[in-house]
Order: C-alpha cells, then structure tokens, then sequence
C-alpha cells in the first residue's frame, strides 16, 4: 500500500523523522528558516499530514489543502494554528503538552531567579571589567526567598511552578478562569485570586496561559500599574499576552523592578527599546529547549501523526470534535 505523504515545515530531531519515515513518505523543509503560508500550501500539495511548528502560520487557506487529515504541531501552544477552521474541515490537529512542563517552568524560574538578582547585567559589567572590589551598594536586586508568587494561569506549568516555589519558602498565589480543586491547591499551597489582587500583592508575577483574543493583552499598562514597584513580571506563555510597548513603558519609569521574556508579540522582533533596557532579561523562546524535551515533543508529534494517518485517536488531540 502506498505510504501516505507528510510534510515536516522545519528540520526535527532524527528520531522522530525516523519514526515517521517508518510508515509516511516523509518532505522535510531543508531551508533554514520558516516557510510563508503560500509556500507552506505549495509544499504541502498532496500531503495528508503537515508537522508544523509554532513559528508556522496555519491558517485555513493551508487547512484547505486537499487531502490533509492532520497537523502536528510541536509545542504545547497552538495559536499558530486556526484550530477552528481545522475543525469545520475535519482535519485533526495535536500538540504536545505534559512532557515540557517541568522543563519549561525550571526556565521559568530561572528567568526570575536572573532578572531578581540582575544576573545577565552582572555578566556584562563583570565582562567589561568594571568590577573594581567588593561595593556594598552594588549590583542590588531583590530576594525571592520568602515572596510572593503570583501565577497568573494555574495549568500544568503553572502548577509546576508553585511546587518549586515551596522549596524556597515563598506564598502562592493564582489566577485562573477556573479555580482549581481544593486538593490540589493544598497540595501546593497555592490560594485563588483576582487577576486584580494578585498583581497588587504578588512580588513576582510569572505568566502561563495559553494565547486567546481573551488573553492577548491581559496584562497591559493598568495591570502593570497595578503592581508593585519592586515586583519582577516572568512570561514563558506566549507574547502577546503581554502589551510589550506598555512593558518596555514600564521597566524605563520603573513602575515595575524588572522582567524576564522568553516570548514576544511579534517574534523574532521585540518592540523598540526593551532591549536596550537593563532590567530586562531576554530569551530567545526556548523555555522548552533542553535536549531531552525537545526530542520528547518531537516523538510525541511524530507518533500522534502516525496514528491520526492510521485511523487511531492520537494522544494529543486538541479538537476531538473534527473526528466526529
Ligand atoms: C512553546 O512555546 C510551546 O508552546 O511548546
């Protein structure tokens, strides 16, 4: 029988490549860079699978692809793809949530324990040789130990969150659109709150829920006034959830102390000054990125398009309403 053809939009970890190669007639998109929703279509003609990353726009033109059944996206966010249009036409779409919770929320944690004690801003000036003696006043940051947490989003990562927060002594706080079951919160010692209330209290505010129109912008210029001046904002989630001009606003007045980003609004583009500004430390959006997790999300996304292409349920389903 003729193996189905799938279309992989950037290069993946041999493993996983291996895995569909086993049973797909595997296109992998060699060129360094992502592809446009044009040249995606164009690749992607006669493919019943796309493996797609979260960099790729799917939207419906390429949903439209005669023949596609399923897109594999490798990330737990799945923004990038219009799952609605997905849907209405019946295609399957997956993601790879859980194996990249403990990875993402420890990059997470460093991201705070960084902007918290300006680690990178140490790095340079230790680096330029300025460092001329022991100062007592410093390089001074703020403490994490004993703080507050405020979590804004209380899924798997945010949860992964609390628990490292009780290892250093610290209060939790979160919010959510749902509360969480009152086993789990005693569980990790966290307490439900306002959006509202846990950015005037909180010492350091991490960000972890999915990008939505009713979460892009969630935290803009009142939420950030709403804070406190010494607090620390972490976001790992997406960017846009974030108003990142209000940001960059934010950290040049010091209404905030400072911020950790590993995403942007308009990646791989930032807004003009952040960075520029030291109270600010910037990744590349790899929270993710370990070896072990990155190769994870891969098999997951590899093994869940070989099952959608035999007509088994993947794992990862995240619109079970298209197998109807
Ligand atoms: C990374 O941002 C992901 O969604 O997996």
């Amino acid at each position: 029988m003729k193996k189905p053809k799938v279309f992989v939009s950037r290069l993946l970890p041999d493993e996983a490549l291996e895995h569909l190669r086993a049973s797909c007639e595997v296109e992998v998109n060699g060129a360094d860079r992502t592809l446009t929703p044009v040249e995606l279509k164009k690749r992607l003609d006669g493919s019943a699978g796309l493996v797609s990353l979260l960099t790729d726009a799917v939207g419906d033109d390429v949903l439209a692809t005669p023949g596609l059944k399923c897109v594999s996206n490798v990330a737990v966010g799945h923004n990038n793809v219009d799952v609605a249009a997905a849907t209405r036409r019946k295609v399957l779409v997956t993601n790879t949530p859980g194996v990249l919770t403990e990875t993402t929320a420890d990059f997470a944690w460093a991201l705070m324990m960084a902007a918290a004690r300006r680690i990178p801003e140490a790095d340079r000036y230790t680096r330029r040789g300025l460092y001329q003696g022991w100062d007592i006043m410093s390089m001074l940051g703020v403490d994490v130990h004993n703080k507050t947490l405020g979590l804004v989003g209380f899924g798997r990562i945010g949860v992964a969150m609390a628990q490292r927060a009780k290892g250093f002594g610290m209060r939790v706080l979160y919010s959510d659109v749902k509360r969480a079951p009152e086993d789990l919160e005693s569980a990790v010692s966290a307490r439900h709150a306002t959006l509202s209330s846990l950015l005037s209290q909180s010492d350091f505010v991490s960000v972890h829920v999915p990008l939505s129109p009713e979460t892009r912008h969630l935290i803009g210029a009142k939420e950030l006034g709403e804070m406190k001046r010494t607090a620390v904002l972490i976001n790992t989630a997406r960017g846009a959830v974030i108003d990142e001009a209000a940001l960059v606003a934010a950290l040049r007045k010091g209404t905030i102390f400072a911020a950790g980003l590993d995403v942007y609004e308009n990646e791989p583009d930032m807004a003009p000054g952040l960075a520029e500004l030291d109270n600010v430390v910037l990744a590349p959006h790899i929270a993710s990125a370990s070896s072990a997790t990155r190769t994870r999300m891969a098999m997951i996304a590899a093994s869940d398009m070989v099952a959608a292409l035999e007509g088994r349920r993947p794992s990862h389903l995240v619109n079970p309403e298209a197998l109807g």
